[in-house]
């Protein structure tokens, strides 16, 4: 299979559910003529906890489903799929679409910033993998970086539990944990936290500065399209585009608080 890439091609964005709408929503709120192609592997959520192999392989088959979508780009919304099946996906697009990952561009946000000790959060897999840590020590070896695995707030998230007593207290408890003394900034380590920024940020009263993957690496993507001249600069079909692996009708109300409004999803078996 081989197309070239073309500006009206659509953008594949995937993640293990529905975290990656949160990526999704600022794509389309940042470059509206876009248009989209979201798989959530709903069948195989969560990522945080399973094996690499398992990760590598859902997401080589989630980005071959998006290239024959003809999809100019593939952006890997999931933080544990882009700390861990990366490598894979660009060997998969290679040529035929651009891939985009959501750590590299916050890495990049982040070593610009006046951040001295900087906080990680995200899955049990993200934080493992110290990839965000490692990225960000060996561009800036003298900002501290924290982390510590959240695995509660995906769960929390996903079953609609957020701006109440009990995220309140589950994120309290997290937040002030000894791992994370002393830090300016806190990076949302997986695309599910955008949803709870504004707690995150009550809890911090503008002591800590916040940094949303999903603002960042939309803003990284529109310039990588208008780098490539593929960026989409008139309406032509608005079609977006919505699939999950396993369809609830629960994951399709919660993905309208995650995307910001009304969307249809689409259950697609990809074996
Ligand atoms: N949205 C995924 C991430 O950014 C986390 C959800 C999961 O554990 O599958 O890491």
């Amino acid at each position: 299979m081989f197309f070239l890439m073309n500006k009206n091609s659509a953008i594949g964005i995937f993640d293990s559910g529905i975290g990656g709408l949160t990526v999704g929503h600022q794509i389309t709120k940042l470059m509206p003529y876009e248009q989209i192609v979201y798989f959530g592997d709903t069948k195989h959520l969560p990522y945080g906890d399973k094996s690499p192999n398992s990760i590598v392989s859902f997401s080589k088959d989630i980005s071959s489903f998006l290239l024959k979508q003809k999809c100019k780009m593939i952006v890997v919304a999931c933080n544990t799929a882009s700390a861990i099946a990366f490598n894979d996906v660009k060997k998969i697009c290679n040529g035929k679409a651009i891939a985009v990952n959501v750590i590299d561009p916050v890495v990049d946000y982040t070593c610009k910033s006046k951040t001295q000790a900087v906080g990680i959060i995200g899955t049990k897999n993200t934080i493992q993998s110290k990839v965000y840590a490692t990225k960000i020590n060996s561009n800036q070896p003298k900002i501290i970086t924290k982390s510590l695995a959240t695995p509660l707030l995906v769960p929390m998230i996903e079953e609609g539990f957020y701006k109440n007593k009990i995220s309140n207290t589950i994120l309290s408890n997290y937040l002030e944990r000894e791992e994370l003394k002393g830090i300016d900034h806190l990076i949302l380590g997986c695309t599910h936290y955008p949803l709870i920024e504004d707690e995150i940020k009550q809890y911090y009263d503008g002591n800590v500065k916040i940094i949303n993957s999903a603002k960042i690496v939309s803003k990284y993507i529109r310039k990588k399209l208008t780098e490539a001249n593929l960026l989409n600069d008139q309406i032509i079909n608005q079609k977006q585009e919505f699939h999950v692996s396993d369809y609830t009708e629960s994951f399709e109300q919660s993905a309208q608080h995650f995307f910001g409004k009304r969307i249809n999803l689409k259950e697609t078996r990809l074996i």
